[in-house]
C-alpha cells in the first residue's frame, strides 16, 4: 500500500517550488491534497495536473485566520479530514536592517511566521478536537540557523519557525500530533531565480559538499518522511537538507589546515 493512502494534506505556497513537488509527491504516493496559495493560476494548474480527484485548490492567504479555516473546512468536506500540513508560503523583501522598512519587516513576518502559526493552528486544532493524529511540517531554512547578507528579517523569521515548531510539537505531542521544521539550503525554484545563471549555480554547487545545488524533490522527500509513519517518534526537530552546505564554516578560517 502506498504510504499515503487516505491521508490528506494541506499545503501553503502549493502553488509553487517546493510546496507544488511536495504536493504531487503526496498524491503520487496516495494521498490527496489541497493546495493554497495566493497565485491562483499556478495553483490552478498545480491542481490540474495532478489531477480533480486527489488535490483541490483554495485561494488562500496565510495572513487570515478565516481563509485558513476555510481551508481546513475544505480538506474536511472533499476529503474527509486532515492529516498533514506543510507551511511552505513565503514572501522576501531583502534588504539591510540598517534600511529595511517596516511594511517589508512586517510582510516577512505576517506571511512567514504569522501564517504558519495561524495554519497550524487551524489545522492542529481540527485534529485535536477531532481526536485525529498528524504531521505538520514547517519550512524553516539554513537561514535560520546564520545570519547572511541582507537576509535579517528573513532569517529571523526562520529562525522563530524553528522555535515555533518546537512548541506546537510539545504542546500538541499529547494529542499525537508531530511538529517538525525542514532547514533547506539553497534549492532551485522560483524564489531562487539567480540559480538559472551558469556562473551562480556553479559556485555554490562547488561550495557544497556533495557538490549541487539542490531540487525541490530533495527537500519534498524530506518532508515526506516527516509526514510518513516512519517518522512515528520525530518530533520538535529540525532537519537540514542542504548537500553538508551550512556545516563547512571552519573551512573557511584562514590558517593552519593539518595537510
Ligand atoms: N528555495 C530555496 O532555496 C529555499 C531555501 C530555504 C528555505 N526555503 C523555504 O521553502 C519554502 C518554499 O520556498 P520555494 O523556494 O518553494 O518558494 P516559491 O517562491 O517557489 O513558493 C512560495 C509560494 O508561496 C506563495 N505565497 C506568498 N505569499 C503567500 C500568502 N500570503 N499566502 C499563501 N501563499 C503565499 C507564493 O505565491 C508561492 O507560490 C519557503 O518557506 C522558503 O523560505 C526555500
Amino acid at each position: 500500500m502506498a504510504r499515503f493512502t487516505d491521508k490528506v494534506c494541506i499545503v501553503t505556497g502549493g502553488a509553487s517550488g517546493i510546496g507544488a513537488k511536495t504536493a504531487e509527491m503526496f498524491v503520487e504516493q496516495g494521498g490527496k491534497v489541497v493546495v493554497g496559495d495566493v497565485n491562483d493560476t499556478l495553483g490552478t494548474e498545480v491542481c490540474e495536473r495532478i489531477g480533480a480527484d486527489n488535490a483541490a485548490y483554495v485561494h488562500l492567504d496565510v495572513t487570515n485566520p478565516d481563509a485558513c479555516q476555510a481551508a481546513v473546512e475544505l480538506a474536511v468536506e472533499k476529503f474527509g479530514g486532515i492529516d498533514c500540513v506543510l507551511n511552505s508560503a513565503v514572501k522576501m523583501a531583502p534588504g539591510l536592517l540598517k534600511d529595511l522598512p517596516l511594511e517589508n519587516w512586517n510582510l516577512m513576518v505576517n506571511v512567514g511566521l504569522t501564517g504558519t502559526f495561524l495554519m497550524s493552528q487551524a489545522a492542529g486544532r481540527w485534529m485535536i478536537d477531532n481526536g485525529r493524529p498528524g504531521s505538520i511540517v514547517t519550512l524553516s531554512s539554513i537561514g535560520g540557523r546564520q545570519p547572511y547578507g541582507m537576509s535579517g528579517a528573513y532569517s529571523t523569521v526562520k529562525a522563530a519557525l524553528i522555535m515555533l515548531a518546537r512548541h506546537l510539537a510539545i504542546e500538541w505531542a499529547g494529542n499525537g500530533i508531530r511538529v517538525n521544521a525542514v532547514c533547506p539550503g539553497h534549492t532551485e525554484t522560483p524564489l531562487t531565480a539567480y540559480l538559472q545563471d551558469p556562473e551562480i549555480k556553479k559556485g555554490r554547487s562547488e561550495v557544497t559538499p556533495l557538490q549541487r545545488v539542490g531540487q525541490p524533490v530533495d527537500i519534498a522527500n524530506g518532508i515526506l518522511f516527516l509526514f510518513s509513519d516512519e517518522a512515528d517518534y520525530i518530533t520538535a526537530a529540525a532537519l537540514d537538507i542542504d548537500g553538508g552546505l551550512s556545516m563547512t564554516v571552519m573551512n573557511h578560517l584562514p590558517g593552519r589546515k593539518w595537510s
